[in-house]
């Protein structure tokens, strides 16, 4: 098993630390499971360094506050050529002898501390206010570039930046926007979200990285030069960014900061500059420090990238609450890294501002290295007939008159039968947060809908397979599980069907709480607004909006229809594969409660976990995840602490609940 442990730790710092591996994947993985196999039948021999051993406990209360010894500080900035200059200059002036520099690239993540004693991390911190950060020890381990032991015993801090690569974050927000969850705005906010989790298995899905940089280390490793440093840690097993140089002169240094802006975007993480470094660790002593930066680096700071085209037509999408949105079309330009024909100008009152017109040369840039929008408009190219861009009277689909409701800065269509709108409707409806209809994706629905076939969402009850089969690329195969899956949807608990309407406002918490409260759709068609707005959750513009909603007789029809149709009217508790998708702290975890509790009843309790995917059951054993424990807590506490199981009180079961701690 040690000799397992030793290949595999080895073969892992070839691939994640020196980018050389040495065997395949598959060999590494033979490997992995026989020694998991190994670890499974003699636990007891289960070595600390082990790969297996990377996902370390869920923490049970918020992150522990760690001092430093030495501050971990930040960088002073330079923004332009001749700023950067005068800084070198500066230094010069400082120094004897002929300085040397090393330039690094400025990763845009969070800087970490890593504490080895004795060749083991002991200690994984962010860098908080610099005196004090957060322990997250246990989210650092599952970062496979991250050596848990060395092979000298060494006793030394490491530091460097955590980061997301920008393929990581991309995906990662896809999943989240499909899951209905906010979006991180940008790679560095994602790396920072995900290694401040309580849970490493959230973290460990991350895929996070880590590029080391600096530390404080003692006289006896003989490091004396930012170089040897460079040189040394990989030698250690830790990983560092190879685009570095060595440079004497401004020049030099200069020609570096081209090369790099010129490819930065190739690169799959994220920089925002480059960091100029004196290379000898004695120069570094004569410079100093001020209270918060060092004397001897400063950082050079890309400028936003922005880049001129032409913006050749604005179009208008109507969304399903007939709000009409503007979007750019311009001629396609090469920006931070990708071809950018699109941006969206999110409202009129934008276009207004900005004055943007059609034919304008537009600056355009990405929001945060990712989204494309329009900065501002060069007035100087404009032609002598150029006009203001006036506001669109009529929508783009149904040629209705737009209205600009006095409260809102959108235009909006108000027909209640415009095609787009409804098309809109119905994708909604069958989305997945609401009646979960696979299979049937926008493009279908967009056949459906322009054969006739479904305009309505209780249309969709009647499809049969023969008229799927007449449409464009659907086979019998698809055709049999379109209606399978519409069939099946009509089993689907309340709330489902409530959100699918779309009623303005009710989004699908909303709809989960009303139909918990209420039960039945027939009680909440009947419920008027004192009784909606009593419901916790639902305020008064939910409550009239659900109101006005259910007082139009098509949709008193419509409710006939689905009731004709088969569909469930009920609230039937969240179903097991629902509970399944809820990102929660109790997702999958066996909860035994114990004690008086203060806010809930225990039943109470015990639902609202199992809402979320916990199971709670009645007694602690070694399967127990999590014990809640209340006031007067007994046998159970006792045991739970016997067995080392993590254990909440009230207050942090509640505030799990309600997700305000990173689940
Ligand atoms: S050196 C005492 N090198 O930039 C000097 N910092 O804006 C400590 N950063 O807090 C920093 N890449 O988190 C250094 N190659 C690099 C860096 C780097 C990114 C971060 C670091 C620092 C921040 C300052």
């Amino acid at each position: 098993m040690k000799e397992l442990v030793r290949e595999l730790n080895q073969y892992a710092k070839e691939y994640y630390v020196w980018d050389q591996p040495s065997v395949t994947d598959a060999e590494y993985d033979q490997k992995y499971r026989q020694l998991e196999q190994l670890e499974a039948a003699y636990p007891e021999e289960v070595q600390s360094d082990s790969p297996t051993q990377r996902v370390g406990d869920v923490l049970d209360t918020q992150l522990e506050k760690v001092v430093f010894d030495r501050p971990m500080l930040s960088l002073g900035d330079v923004f332009s050529r001749k700023e950067l200059e005068d800084w070198l200059d500066n230094v010069e002036d400082q120094l004897d002898e002929q300085c040397v520099y090393v330039c690094e690239l400025k990763i845009d993540g969070l800087s970490v501390s890593l504490q080895y004693e004795r060749g083991r991390l002991v200690r994984a911190a962010t860098r908080g206010d610099g005196h004090m950060g957060e322990d997250i020890t246990h989210n650092v381990k599952t970062i496979p570039s991250v050596p848990l032991h060395l092979q000298e015993p060494l006793s030394l801090e490491v530091r460097g930046e955590i980061y997301m690569p920008k393929e990581a974050f991309v995906r990662l927000n896809q999943e989240r926007e499909e899951k209905g969850l906010a979006t991180f705005a940008n790679p560095r906010n994602s790396a920072a979200g995900s290694i401040r989790q309580l849970d490493p298995k959230v973290t460990a899905k991350r895929k996070l990285n880590v590029f080391l940089y600096t530390g404080v280390l003692g006289e006896e490793l003989g490091i004396k030069s930012q170089l040897d440093l460079l040189t040394q840690y990989p030698k250690w097993g830790f990983r560092v960014n190879p685009l570095y140089r060595l440079c004497q002169t401004k020049e030099e240094i200069w020609q570096f900061i081209e090369e790099i802006q010129n490819k930065r975007h190739q690169l799959d993480y994220d920089i925002d500059g480059i960091v100029v470094k004196v290379n000898r660790f004695n120069d570094q002593e004569t410079l100093g420090y001020t209270v918060k930066v060092p004397k001897w680096a400063i950082a050079y700071k890309f400028p936003a990238e922005q880049v001129q085209t032409t913006l050749k037509e604005i179009e208008w999408t109507v969304g399903r609450t007939g709000v009409v949105t503007p979007t750019a079309v311009m001629e396609p330009v090469l920006l931070a890294g990708s071809m950018v024909q699109r941006a969206s100008l999110h409202n009129m009152d934008l276009i207004e501002a900005k004055d943007i017109r059609l034919n304008d040369q537009v600056m355009i840039h990405k929001a945060g290295d990712i989204i494309p929008e329009v900065v501002k408009v060069l007035p100087d190219y404009r032609t002598k007939d150029s006009k203001p861009y006036t506001k669109p009277i009529h929508c783009p689909t149904c040629q209705s008159l737009l209205v600009h409701l006095e409260e809102e800065v959108a235009l909006r269509c108000i027909n209640p039968f415009c095609p787009a709108q409804a098309k809109e409707r119905l994708n909604h409806f069958v989305s997945r947060q609401a009646m979960n209809i696979s299979g049937v994706g926008p493009k279908l629905m967009e056949q459906l809908y322009n054969q006739g076939l479904v305009t309505t969402p209780s249309d969709l009850y009647h499809l049969e397979e023969d008229q799927l089969m007449s449409l464009n690329k659907i086979q019998e195969k698809k055709a049999h599980k379109v209606v399978e899956a519409i069939e099946a949807s009509k089993k689907n608990s309340l709330e489902r069907l409530l959100f699918g309407l779309g009623i303005r406002h009710v989004g699908s918490k909303a709809a989960r709480d009303v139909a918990r409260y209420l039960g039945k759709m027939s009680d909440i068609q009947a419920a008027d607004k004192e009784t909606l707005a009593q419901i916790e959750g639902i305020g008064e513009i939910i409550a009239d909006s659900l109101v006005t909603y259910f007082a139009n007789p098509s949709v008193q029809h419509l409710l006939q229809e689905f009731k004709q149709d088969g569909l469930n009217m009920t609230y039937l508790g969240a179903s097991s594969e629902e509970i399944a998708a809820v990102a929660s702290y109790f997702q999958g975890k066996t909860v035994v409660l114990t004690g008086k509790l203060e806010h809930y009843t225990r039943q109470e309790a015990k639902q609202r976990i199992e809402s979320q995917g916990g199971k709670v059951t009645g007694s602690v054993s070694a399967h127990t995840d999590v014990v809640v424990s209340g006031k007067e807590a007994g046998s159970k506490l006792t045991k739970a602490q016997h067995l080392g199981i993590p254990i909440l009180n009230e207050s942090e079961m509640i505030q799990y609940l309600e997700g305000s701690l990173p689940s």
